[in-house]
């Protein structure tokens, strides 16, 4: 069975008390912190900065998991690092080199993963899937917690799964957008490892019970 991975997003967590909702699901057996950065320009949303994710950082000891919906993506790259990202995912769209972006991901110490919107297509990874650490797959349209799954995204999942395992190198698959507890065997199915998570897990009472049946979902 596959390392299954599970990182909560903040983006549904409260945001009055942003440290302890974290901590929260550290000790609920989160994988990684997901942190959703929106720019009201790339997305329809605002979310947070390097600041907040400096101020998240001491209440785990999980990776940061730090996903940029912003263009331009590159001059706050290194910002994000000195807050303690461990992971910076970019879109395509959202810079103008992705080579080069993902050699400054690289360069400032973190791993580098490149995120496709449901209509990008996964050519877009031609040349790049080997430098990079993971491909983040977006099963809605990234702006909103709480959307639904699109289904569609089931097989850019399996395709990805295809060419991943023809580099034969640990790049991992991530899923985002309408991950639950109910669809996520059918997402590892279709090849995913790691699994976002935002309202599924925030709006839920018991964090560590919802975690757990994320992985009884994923065991079974
Ligand atoms: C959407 C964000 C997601 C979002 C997922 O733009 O990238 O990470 O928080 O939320 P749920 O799990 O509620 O669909
Ligand atoms: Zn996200």
């Amino acid at each position: 069975m596959p390392q299954y991975k599970i990182s909560p997003s903040i983006l549904s967590a409260d945001f009055a008390c942003l440290g302890e909702e974290v901590r929260a699901v550290d000790e609920a057996g989160a994988d990684y912190i997901h942190v959703d950065v929106m720019d009201n320009h790339f997305v329809p949303n605002l979310t947070i900065g390097p600041l907040v994710a400096a101020a998240i950082k001491p209440h785990t000891q999980k990776p940061l998991d730090v996903h940029l919906m912003i263009s331009p993506v590159d001059a706050i790259i290194p910002e994000f690092a000195k807050a303690g990202a461990d992971i910076i995912t970019v879109h395509p769209e959202g810079t103008i080199h992705l080579d080069r972006t993902i050699q400054l991901i690289h360069s400032v110490g973190c791993k580098a993963g490149v995120s496709l919107n449901p209509a990008t297509p996964l050519e877009l990874l031609d040349y790049v899937l080997e430098s990079i650490d993971l491909v983040l797959v977006m099963s809605v349209n990234p702006g909103f917690g709480g959307q639904s799954f699109i289904d569609y995204s089931l097989r850019k999942i399996e395709a990805i799964r295809k060419r991943i395992d023809a580099t034969g190198k640990a790049i991992e698959l991530e899923v985002d957008g309408g991950v639950k507890v109910n669809n996520v065997r059918q997402v590892a199915d279709a090849g995913a490892d790691v699994f976002v998570a935002g309202s599924a897990i925030y709006n839920t009472p018991d964090y560590k019970a919802t975690i757990a049946a994320f992985r009884a979902a994923l065991a079974g």
